[in-house]
Order: C-alpha cells, then structure tokens, then sequence
C-alpha cells in the first residue's frame, strides 16, 4: 500500500465509530441525561422549555421569528389545526453579510446593532395596522423560568456579538422593536430551535417525542416524562451539542483549539455544518504530508487556513460520481489553484469526506438510542423523531446513515421509531408554541 493510502487507513480507524462504540456512548448520553436533570456534574445542560406537546387542533395566525446563527428569518404562519399550517409570508437574510458589508455575529457587534437588525427584519413582513403575537426561537442555550423569557447563558456556533450573554433575549428583542418604532408585534413566547422542531413534528404525529437539529449547529430536545421543575410532561432543551464524553480523533482536538470557545461543544464540534468542512480541511492538511496534492505549495498554504472548505463542498465531493470526480477537480483548480489532481487526490478526499459525514450521522443516532433508553426502556410506545437542518435535509446519504445506525441496535423493535424531516421546524414550531400558550 503506498504512504497516502496507508495513512487514510489510519484516518478511516480514527473516524470509525463501530456497533459497541454506538452502545457504549447512547448509554453514557443516557447517564449524562440522568445527572444533568437531577442537579449533578454533566456536559448536558437538561434545560426547561416550560412548553409541552400541542393536541394538533391549534389555530391562529402568528408571526415566527427564527434566529439560528447563520440567518435571521421571519414567517407569518398560519396554523389551520388537524396538523395543517400555511406560510402566508416568508423573509430571511443573514446575520453575516457574504459581501462583507455588514456582520451582526463578530465579536464587535453590539446586541443593539444585532437585535435592531432582526426587528428591522421582522417590519419586512410585519403591516403596520395589524396586531401580532411573535413566537421568537432562540437557537442557543438559555436558562428559561418561564416560556417568555430566557436568559443566554453563552453563545455557539463561533457566534461573538458583545452584549447579549447574561441578558433575556425576549427583552433585548421587546426594546429593539420598540427603538425601530414597532409596537404591533409583541414576542410572546422564546424557544430553542429543537424544541420547535419537536412541536412542528407533534403538530401532526401523536408518536412525535424527539426534535432535533442537525444544521450548522447540533442539538436535541424530548419530551421528559416527569420534568423536576414541575413534576409533569415538559420539552427539554438536552443541548446535546455539548455532549463531551465521548472518543475523539487528533483533529477533533485540533479542531477544538482553533475554536471561539475550546473544550465546549464538542458533540457540535463532530456533527454539525459549522465544522465538517473545517474537519475534512485539516484531515486533508494532515494527508499532503503523507503526499495528497503532492508537491504543491500553493494548496498547503491555503489548506492552513481555516474556513476554505464548507459543509456544501463536503456534500458536493459526496455527491461527486462522474468517473473522473470532476466536480472535486474543479473545486481543487478552484479553491486551491490546483490544477493538476491526480485520480488518488480526489478518491482520498471523497473517501475522507464520506468517513466525517458518516461518523456525524452516526454519533447523533447514537444520541438518539440514549434518549429512547431514557423515556423508553423496553421500547414499548412508538416514538417520531423530527428533525430540521442542512446536513440531515442535503447532505447525500446522511439521512439514511442515520436511520440505518438507529436500526441495528434496535433489531424489530426499529418499526416503532420514526426519523422524519420536519422541514422549517425551527420556524413553524415557534407559531404552535405560541397557539399552546394562548389556549392555555
Ligand atoms: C446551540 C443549540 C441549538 C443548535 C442548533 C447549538 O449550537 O447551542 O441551542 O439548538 O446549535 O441550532
């Protein structure tokens, strides 16, 4: 075997999570669940949401405001009650702008200047005349006491704006609505982005007990049994994202240090969009020394640097099956002026995006088996697992890799879990928490 393929083999046992590996970290999640939910040291923050499943019957018109890390979008949702819903209107721009104009999400934005950005957003769709209860979801972890407020305990996502930790988003966002002169549209109820992809799920499914977001970010939210807060059913946001107990290969650790927040999320820091492309670039950075893109200067230098490669390109050298990878060809004389791949280059970096996207899937079915341990035990009742994001919805055989993983372990009681794309969760879940929370 020559050097370049003998060193992918060591990549391929680093990435590898195998049957037992997937046992032993849903039992570990499971336990990490326990902990965090009675007060104990856990890398899981177990956090309220002060919300429960709807009926399906819901109704009413409501606007939806949807802050996730990488755009700020606004719907007006109407909800129609047997599970249906229509989106009436629908904006959305980014935080960061790709021209480079503007840049709510660096560490010198203010919360004023980002918080005055999305309620300029929100007067896009909002008229002027009519009344508007605003479902906001807040796709970080926060403390909540209450379904309206919710108080950011730390940014994600390698998010920096100043200002806004410690303090109630709902209020940061009330006083920006005020400042922009908007006083028709009122924020009535904050969620995280998991906790309304599990509602948009059980809006129509009676078995939806499980949300979950696979998209920049990574996180999961379900429907505790006995919540301690209040002894009765309650969403609870896991922050699975956080999840820290588990193996991890030399370019996690690598990956960890370059991060905003080193030694947090390291679950996020494996699975989500945010970081795959940054996992695929610093393994291939690694391989040139073993004589991927042989010889080429100009490639290492660019290779070195963070942020060249993205979750869309690793989905592309994925989805890349003409007999010659052109696409990965182009990207390679594209990105890194290499014009010159060998047949080797391309199969390597194909198969090594292939082993990041696949060991994702699989660490987050993992986390998927702990919870089902969780609420479960003997898996009697059914169970549908929504889920929203990027990478599940458009990475190619993500979704599948996913189910598949769930499977084995499962054996025939695999019939009783569902995993459905529960396409704009984040968006329509904060419509029905809101008709929850007015029919109370
Ligand atoms: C955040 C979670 C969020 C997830 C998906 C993570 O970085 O901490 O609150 O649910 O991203 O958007």
């Amino acid at each position: 075997m020559n050097k370049l393929l003998s060193a992918l083999e060591n990549v391929k046992q680093q990435l590898t999570v195998p049957p037992s590996g997937i046992l032993t970290i849903a039992q570990t999640f499971q336990q990490e669940m326990i902990d965090g939910l009675t007060g104990k040291p856990s890398s899981l923050k177990m956090l309220p949401s002060y919300l429960t499943i709807p009926s399906g019957k819901e109704t009413g018109k409501f606007l939806a405001l949807d802050f996730g890390g990488t755009n700020v979008r606004v719907l007006l949702a109407e909800l129609q009650g047997d599970g249906h819903f229509t989106i009436h209107a629908h904006h959305s721009r980014p935080l960061k702008d790709p021209q480079g104009k503007y840049n709510y999400i660096s560490g010198k934005s203010t919360a004023t200047d980002l918080f005055d950005f999305i309620a300029r957003q929100i007067a896009e769709i909002a008229s002027p005349d009519i009344f508007y209860p605003l479902g906001h979801t807040f796709s970080f972890p926060s403390r909540q006491t209450n379904a309206n407020n919710a108080i950011a305990l730390e940014w994600s996502k390698e998010i920096a704006t100043q200002g806004v930790v410690g303090q109630d988003v709902n209020d940061l966002l009330t006083a920006a609505l005020k400042r922009q002169g908007i006083f028709n549209v009122v924020p009535q109820v904050v969620l995280n982005d998991t906790v309304g992809t599990l509602l948009t799920a059980a809006y129509n499914d009676p078995c939806a007990d499980i949300g979950c977001i696979v998209g920049t970010g990574h996180n999961t939210a379900y429907l505790e049994p006995s919540a301690p807060w209040t002894n009765a059913q309650m969403i609870i946001n896991i922050e699975s994202g956080n999840f820290a107990k588990l193996p991890s290969s030399v370019y996690d650790n690598t990956l960890d240090k370059i991060t905003e927040k080193p030694n947090t999320q390291r679950l996020e820091k494996m699975c989500s969009g945010r970081y795959l492309g940054e996992l695929v670039r610093l393994i291939a950075y690694d391989l040139i020394g073993s004589g991927l893109l042989a010889q080429q200067a100009d490639a290492r230098r660019i290779l070195s640097k963070p942020d060249v490669l993205s979750a869309a390109d690793v989905a592309m050298f994925i989805a890349d099956n003409t007999p010659e990878l052109t696409g990965i060809a182009d990207w390679l004389k594209d990105h890194l002026q290499f014009g010159s791949s060998t047949h080797q280059d391309k199969v390597v970096l194909q198969t090594v995006a292939s082993l990041v996207s696949l060991r994702s899937a699989r660490l987050v079915a993992a986390t998927f088996l702990g919870i089902l341990r969780h609420i479960d035990p003997n898996l009697e009742c059914c169970h549908t697992i929504g889920v929203d994001g990027s990478l599940y919805e458009k990475m190619p055989g993500y979704a599948e890799n996913l189910s598949q993983t769930l499977q084995e372990p499962l054996q025939d009681k695999a019939r009783l879990v569902k995993v459905l794309l529960a396409k704009d969760g984040s968006g329509i879940g904060a419509a029905v928490a809101v008709a929850i929370t007015q029919n109370k």
